[in-house]
C-alpha cells in the first residue's frame, strides 16, 4: 500500500463538487465565460466522454514495487505528468487566480502555463515559480510587439514558449454572447444583477479591484472602456498562425517552444520541420470548432505516428485522475488541464490551486496502484485494445 498522501478538502472529492460549488459561489456571466464550450457544446462534452470510453487493464497477479508519477519533461522532472493549462482573464472568476495556481504548480513542482490575456503579468509569475512557469503567446498583428513580450519571456527566464494555432478567429460562444461578453463587451443590468446576487465575490472582486491585462499594460492607452478594449485586443491580435510567422520565434526563442492547438498530422508535420520541441493536441476544450474531432482521437493516431519526433502532449476533456490516466495510455507524454484547476479556484478561493492539483495526484496515484503501473511510461502497457 502507497504511504503518498496529498492533503484535500474532503467536502470536495471530485471536480464535479467543485464545479458545482464554483456554479453557485460566482456570477452566472463569470461561470458561464469559463464553463461552455462554443455553439452546440458538442466538442465539449465529446471530449470527456471519448476520453471516458477508454479502458485501462490491470495486472492484480504482478509483483508491485511502488508507483511514481514523476515524470520527465524538456529537462525538468516534474512530480506528475500533468500541468495548468492557460486560462485567459482568471481575475474574473476569483481574484489573484494566476497567483494563487501559479504558487500551488511551483508548490507541487508541476508546470503552470501563463496566458497572454489573463490577470497577471509574465514578470510577477516568473517571480512566483521562480523562473518554472511556462509563458503561452497570442500572436501579436505587429512584429514590434511579438519580439518585446517574447523577450520579456526570455528575461523572466520562462523555460517553455506555447505559440497557439487554434484561435484563427472568435469562437462563437452563445452564453457569452447572450452576456456581453463577446468581442466588444458590454455590461449589461442582468450582469450587475448577477454581481449582486454574489457577495463574496463582489466583496473580493471590489477589494482587490478591477481585473487588468497585466502583461498587456504598458502597451495599453489607459481608461479604456469595455468597448474600446474589445477593439484594442482585435487589433492587436492576430490569432492566424503559419510557418512564415513560426519560423522567426523559433529563431528567436532560446528555450522550448511548443505548438497548442495542434488537431491534425499535417500540422504535427509542420510542426517538426519547423524545428518545435513540442505541441501540445487540443481543440481549446470545445471552445473553437464545435464540428471538430474530441482530442483523444487525433491524440492516439498523433502519437503513435510522431511520439519519438516531438513531444506529443494534451488537453481538452479532462477532470479526473483516471483522465489522465487514461490519456497517458493512449499515448500522450504530458497533460495538461484547464477548466478543473478554475473550478476549483472559483470555489475554494487560495485554497483552489492546492485543492485540486493534491485531488488529481491523489487519484492518478491510486490508479497507477490499483492496475499496477509502476512509472508513467507504463500505462500504455495497460490499454485495453481488445
Ligand atoms: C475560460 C477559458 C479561457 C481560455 N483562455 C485561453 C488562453 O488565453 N490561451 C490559451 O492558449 N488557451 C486558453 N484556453 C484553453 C485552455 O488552455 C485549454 O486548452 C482548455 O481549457 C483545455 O480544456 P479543459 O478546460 O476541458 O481542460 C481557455 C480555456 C477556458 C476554459
Amino acid at each position: 500500500m502507497s504511504n503518498k498522501k496529498w492533503i484535500i478538502n474532503n467536502a470536495y472529492p471530485s471536480v464535479t463538487d467543485l464545479r458545482n460549488k464554483a456554479k453557485r459561489k460566482i456570477p452566472k456571466f463569470a461561470f458561464e465565460y469559463l464553463d461552455g464550450g462554443c455553439n452546440e457544446d458538442v466538442n465539449l462534452i465529446k471530449n470527456t466522454t471519448d476520453i471516458r470510453a477508454i479502458e485501462l487493464l490491470p495486472s492484480y497477479l504482478s509483483k508491485h514495487q511502488g508507483s511514481t508519477m514523476q515524470t520527465e519533461l524538456f529537462g525538468h522532472t516534474y512530480d506528475a505528468p500533468f500541468g495548468i493549462a492557460p486560462v485567459g482573464l482568471q481575475g474574473l472568476m476569483w481574484p489573484n487566480t494566476p497567483e494563487i495556481l501559479a504558487k500551488a504548480a511551483f508548490d507541487h513542482n508541476i508546470p503552470f502555463i501563463l496566458s497572454t490575456v489573463t490577470t497577471s503579468s509574465i514578470e510577477r509569475i516568473s517571480e512566483i515559480t521562480e523562473g518554472k512557469a511556462w509563458f503561452q503567446l497570442y500572436h501579436p498583428a505587429e512584429n514590434k510587439l511579438r519580439d518585446d513580450i517574447i523577450n520579456r519571456a526570455a528575461a523572466a527566464a520562462c523555460p517553455v514558449l506555447v505559440i497557439l494555432c487554434d484561435v484563427p478567429t472568435f469562437g462563437f460562444r452563445p452564453r457569452d454572447i447572450r452576456n456581453g461578453l463577446a468581442m466588444p463587451p458590454k455590461m449589461s443590468l442582468s450582469n450587475i444583477l448577477q454581481i449582486l446576487r454574489k457577495p463574496e465575490w463582489a466583496y473580493k472582486t471590489l477589494v482587490h479591484g478591477q481585473p487588468n491585462f497585466e502583461t498587456l499594460k504598458p502597451y495599453m492607452p489607459k481608461n479604456l472602456d469595455l468597448k474600446q478594449l474589445g477593439k484594442f485586443m482585435d487589433q492587436t491580435f492576430s490569432g492566424r498562425l503559419n510557418e512564415e510567422k513560426i519560423k522567426p520565434i523559433r529563431d528567436m526563442w532560446k528555450g522550448k517552444l511548443v505548438l497548442k492547438g495542434v488537431a491534425t498530422e499535417m500540422d504535427v508535420e509542420k510542426a517538426i520541420r519547423l524545428g518545435l520541441d513540442g505541441i501540445i493536441v487540443s481543440n481549446h476544450g470545445g471552445r473553437q470548432l464545435d464540428a471538430g474531432e474530441s482530442t483523444i482521437k487525433p491524440l492516439t493516431r498523433i502519437a503513435a505516428k510522431y511520439g519519438d519526433q516531438i513531444k506529443v502532449m494534451m488537453d481538452s476533456g479532462l477532470r479526473s485522475g483516471p483522465d489522465i490516466a487514461r490519456t497517458m495510455a493512449s499515448g500522450a507524454a504530458f497533460t495538461f488541464l484547464g477548466r478543473s484547476f478554475m473550478y476549483g479556484v472559483a470555489a475554494l478561493g487560495s485554497k483552489g490551486g492546492d485543492h485540486t492539483i493534491s485531488l488529481l495526484k491523489t487519484e492518478l496515484q491510486q490508479v497507477m496502484e490499483q492496475i499496477c503501473c509502476e512509472e508513467v511510461a507504463d500505462f500504455p502497457n495497460h490499454l485495453n485494445t481488445l
